[in-house]
């Protein structure tokens, strides 16, 4: 199969397109590079010892998709590109809206012309919105508390619907948890561009150096240490989970899927895990809660293992040690 990976050169589509090519799969990487790095896919291919092809282009114009999806023959689309960062929705819903939604609707709409109806989706444990009930099922109703959360239910609900007008599209609406870590070699990982958001590069960068402390946001929260708790899963399993969807997308049908481990993490937890795999201090201040989080989010993983036959395989310490082994071989990410 000749897949076309949208975003394939960011942090979740790189180590999914290794987990492609070495599988036998045909990788196309559709990216417009405005958040991922060329040099990812290089190495993507040194690990592989295969190539793949890459378009340079924006999810938003619809003919240069046709054309990657006519020219290299594709039988089916894994869909990552998008914006991500929750604070910079709330200040630029426009932009979230155009980049997520329009060029998820323009994707689509060339799929549609094309005649290629397979498409695996990223979407986010964000559309659970606050969690009424732990842990979160597939059928926990949904809702948005940002445009970003907000972006990803008006593309679930896109995807319903053509499916609902099209019962020949096979579609895979995977729901993630909290990825991190990185490939064990350490040659691919997540590169944040500016000061992360996200709690495990922070992290790797405190016990790198690069940050003085960590701001625990919140310590007052109804947990058993008072930070907020998530469910963190191996970039490497949430890769190998889009696999096992793709497989499964063998027959019609428009599917929810959660990829989580099931086990939810404080913010202390993974402090401490994160001070035993690189064998460096990770200061803290606990600071004020960040507006938007919610206490607790873990996952009901047992519909994926059912489904899919699909379970993540790596713990906590797996996560850190190659987070870190990844941020000790690329302090500045790549250059
Ligand atoms: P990322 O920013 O590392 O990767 C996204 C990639 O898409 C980048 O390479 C970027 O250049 C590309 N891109 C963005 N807009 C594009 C466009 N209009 N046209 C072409 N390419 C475009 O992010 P990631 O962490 O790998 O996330 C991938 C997907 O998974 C996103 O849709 C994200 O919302 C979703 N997701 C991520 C997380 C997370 O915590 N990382 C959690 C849940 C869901
Ligand atoms: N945290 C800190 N300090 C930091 C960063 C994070 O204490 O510097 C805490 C947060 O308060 C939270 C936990 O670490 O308790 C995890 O925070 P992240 O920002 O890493 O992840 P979130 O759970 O907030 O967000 C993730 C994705 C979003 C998605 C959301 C809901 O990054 O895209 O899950 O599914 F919307």
């Amino acid at each position: 199969m000749t897949i076309l990976v949208t975003g394939g050169a960011g942090y979740i589509g790189s180590h999914t397109c290794l987990e492609l090519l070495q599988a036998g799969h045909q990788v196309l990487v559709f990216d417009n590079f405005s958040n991922g790095h060329p040099e990812a896919l290089k190495r993507i291919e040194q690990l592989a010892g295969r190539r793949l092809t890459l378009v340079r282009g924006d999810i938003r114009d619809q003919d240069a998709v046709e054309a990657a999806l006519r020219q290299h023959g594709c039988t089916a689309v894994v869909h990552f590109a998008g914006l991500k960062a929750v604070g910079e929705s709330v200040e630029q819903p426009l932009r979230y809206y155009d980049n997520n939604v329009v060029g998820t609707q323009r994707l689509l709409a060339a799929m549609h012309n094309c005649g290629v109806n397979t498409i695996v989706f990223s979407s986010s444990a964000t559309v659970y919105g606050d969690p009424q009930r732990l842990p979160l099922a597939e059928d926990h109703p949904l809702s948005a508390t940002n445009p970003y959360g907000r972006s990803k239910l008006f593309i679930e609900d896109m995807l319903r619907d053509l499916y609902r007008a099209n019962p020949d599209w096979r579609i895979a609406i995977l729901r993630y948890f909290n990825p991190v870590g990185a490939h064990a070699s350490g040659r691919i990982g997540e590169n944040p561009l500016g000061t992360p958001n996200n709690l495990m590069p922070f992290v790797a960068q405190v016990a790198i150096g690069r940050r003085d402390f960590l701001n625990v946001w919140g310590g007052d929260y109804a947990t058993a240490d008072g930070t907020g708790v998530r469910d963190y899963i191996h970039v490497v399993d949430l890769a190998l989970g889009h696999l096992k969807a793709l497989q499964r997308l063998d027959v019609p049908q428009c599917t929810e899927i959660n990829l989580g481990t099931g086990n939810g993490y404080s913010v202390l937890e993974v402090v401490k895990a994160f001070e035993v795999a690189s064998g460096r201090a990770v200061p803290y201040r606990v600071s004020p809660r960040r507006a938007g989080d919610v206490a607790a989010c873990y996952a009901d993983p047992s519909y994926a293992e059912r489904f899919l036959g699909w379970k993540a395989q790596r713990g906590l310490a797996d996560m850190c040690r190659d987070h870190w082994n990844w941020q000790e071989q690329n302090p500045e990410g790549y250059v």
